[in-house]
């Protein structure tokens, strides 16, 4: 199977948050108890992607860098670049060319935050596309704020529109991009909108023009958040302390993912508990190493 590296879009300006992003990223703002963009990393490690590029603001990267390192704590290889301004999400995968090289590329926002049962299904189902992009749908009550997608019978797209006032469909689309190697040259062939951006949404034309944008439609079961306002950003928390409360296990955890996909070890595993070990996140990371957590 082609290969599939990652990319973590976590730049912008995030001003919806202001005055809390006024001298931090958003991306590194707590989610409960871990920094956001834990969650991110955790999907894409979930879809098996063991590389990834973290790219971010001149201001923020270097905080990223020293949350994350090159991640090889956690089995994983990070890189990290620098977006000036922000031009766009499509931007990515030109600031990433040389990253991406010959391989396939995923992307996610640093701000989105996925959460369900068959999560690594659905991404294992994206992943072993080579030859088609894969965009998701996300039944919202009002979809105006995203792209709007709307979808045929087999899964093929056949209209997407960037925040439509009259929406075709209530199926929002995430920031989450399975895209093969070509999207290097469509991103460099697409021009900026009225608002000077590239956007994400004439790559994913760009797809469907040539018959090659599949939609997995996430279901009931499946969680999705976007973390950019005061309102969204304690919801996601209160979701997540919810859940971690009730049931004792950690959601989006990625010293979990790492340990349960093999790209860690036991031992390597409870010597990350161990910083973490006056918190209840650590103390799960040691149970866990210590087979002491049953999870089917
Ligand atoms: P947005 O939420 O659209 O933008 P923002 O984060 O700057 O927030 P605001 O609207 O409050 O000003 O961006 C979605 C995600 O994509 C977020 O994680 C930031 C990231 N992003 C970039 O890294 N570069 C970009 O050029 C854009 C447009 C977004």
């Amino acid at each position: 199977m082609k290969k599939r590296k990652g990319i973590i879009l976590a730049g912008g300006t995030a001003t919806r948050l202001f005055p809390l992003t006024l001298s931090i990223s958003k991306q590194i703002m707590p989610v409960y108890d871990k920094p956001m963009i834990y969650y991110p990393i955790s999907v894409l490690m979930e879809a098996n992607i063991r590389e990834i590029l973290i790219i971010s603001t001149p201001r923020d990267i270097v905080g990223f860098k020293e949350l994350l390192g090159d991640g090889s704590k956690w089995g994983m290889h990070f890189e990290y670049k620098i977006q000036e301004k922000p031009n766009g999400l499509a931007e990515a995968f030109i600031i990433g060319e040389d990253f991406i090289g010959e391989d396939n590329v995923a992307m996610i926002l640093g701000d989105n935050m996925f959460y369900g049962n068959n999560l690594s299904e659905i991404l294992k189902c994206a992943n072993e596309r080579e030859d088609e992009a894969t965009i998701f749908g996300y039944y919202v009550k009002d979809p105006t704020a995203y792209g709007v997608v709307e979808i045929d019978d087999s899964k093929k797209a056949i209209s997407i529109e960037e925040k439509p006032k009259n929406p075709k469909s209530n199926y929002a689309v995430p920031g989450l991009y399975f895209y093969t190697n070509d999207v290097i040259q469509i991103a460099k062939s697409i021009k900026p909108s009225q608002r000077g951006e590239l956007e994400i949404t004439s790559v994913n034309e760009e797809y469907m023009k040539r018959g090659k944008l599949k939609v997995e439609i996430l279901g009931r079961q499946m969680v999705w958040f976007d973390t950019g306002t005061y309102d969204s950003l304690i919801e996601t928390a209160s979701f997540v302390q919810t859940i971690e409360k009730r049931q004792g296990i950690q959601i989006c955890c990625p010293e979990e993912i790492a340990y349960r996909n093999g790209f860690i070890t036991d031992g390597e595993l409870l010597a990350l508990s161990d910083k973490l070990i006056k918190t209840d996140y650590g103390k799960y990371l040691k149970d866990l190493a210590e087979h002491k957590i049953e999870l089917f």
